[in-house]
């Protein structure tokens, strides 16, 4: 099946797909996204990625439509989640996808070529489903390789930008040393999360992870891991974790919505404990595998 694509309300296959060269998402990256997976043909997750959505459009200050709009007011035209909700439904339904991702993508819309936000704009809504290829299916089972690279992202990763250069100078560092993914530190050493992934580790039999500050983004998938790890009475806590920890952690792990839970064995070439995916690793994939079974039974 080949991906389907659903551009400003129209479906089209997504090799079809035209965007304007003055889009501000294309000239400036003035746009958010989200990636939603699909399993057995249903979103997963979905109220997090549509809330979070939300608030990478506010803060970034793409107005939304209230779900009824007073009568006879014209104004800035809102994105309307309901409707875009609506869209990749019917995008989803179209191919039939069981197992997918959603990749949806709003920016502010076309204008002249200027910084500031134009007067008139309408936002563009943007999305496509896929078939999903799980590209990281034999790293789950052996674990992955990581290096550590400097953060030098901006102060606000919390919103979901589509400007990802730093992100994806990183993750190329990381392919080219053979590594799945980079893990990012700050100046003071505090690790903060990969590339596209967000990360934990255990420390004196604690799960940890860095809490949710604009340093990173929230990620959906490590929301649902620190609930997952609450029921399973695995002792967890928001802390983050420094470079120099790295040394004293029994396990590290990624989670994300391709990823899943991905035990980290070799981080900058060394191992992690006996390079091994590690006992809270294996017990939060199985916690992770309930949840998908339950949710498509
Ligand atoms: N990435 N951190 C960053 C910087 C991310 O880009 C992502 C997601 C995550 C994990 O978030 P979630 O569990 O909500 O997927 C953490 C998506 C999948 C991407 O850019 O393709």
């Amino acid at each position: 099946m080949e991906p389907i694509a659903n551009l400003n309300g129209k479906q089209m296959p997504l090799a079809d797909v035209m965007i304007p060269a003055l889009d501000r998402g294309f000239l400036f990256g003035d746009a958010v996204y989200e990636v939603l997976r699909v399993y057995r043909g249903r979103l997963w997750l979905e109220n997090g990625h549509w809330e979070r959505l939300a608030r990478s459009l506010s803060a970034i200050r793409i107005p939304l439509t209230p779900p009824s709009p007073p009568r006879g007011e014209g104004g800035v035209r809102g994105v309307d989640l309901v409707r875009l909700r609506q869209r990749v439904l019917e995008t989803i339904a179209a191919g039939s996808f069981l197992e997918a991702t959603v990749y949806v993508q709003i920016t502010r819309g076309v204008a002249p070529r200027a910084h500031a936000f134009p007067a008139n704009a309408v936002p563009l809504e943007f999305l496509y489903v896929k078939e999903f290829k799980d590209s990281y299916a034999e790293f789950r089972q052996t674990g992955a390789a990581v290096i550590t690279l400097p953060d030098i992202r901006w102060d606000r990763c919390d919103i979901k930008s589509t400007n990802l250069l730093a992100n994806i100078l990183a993750a190329q560092a990381a392919k080219e040393a053979g590594c799945q993914e980079a893990l990012l530190y700050l100046p003071d050493g505090t690790l903060t999360e990969g590339t596209h992934t967000s990360f934990f580790g255990v420390l004196n039999g604690s799960l940890l992870t860095a809490p949710t500050t604009p340093a990173i983004l929230p990620g959906i998938t490590r929301g649902l891991i620190l609930r997952l790890a609450q029921t399973d009475g695995i002792p967890v806590q928001e802390h983050v974790l420094k470079r120099d920890d790295l040394k004293n952690v029994s396990e590290l792990l990624l989670t994300g919505t391709t990823s899943e839970v991905l035990p980290i064995t070799r981080v900058d070439g060394h191992p992690v404990a006996d390079a091994k995916p590690g006992p809270i690793s294996r017990r939060l994939q199985a916690a992770y595998a309930n949840a998908v079974a339950e949710f498509v039974r």
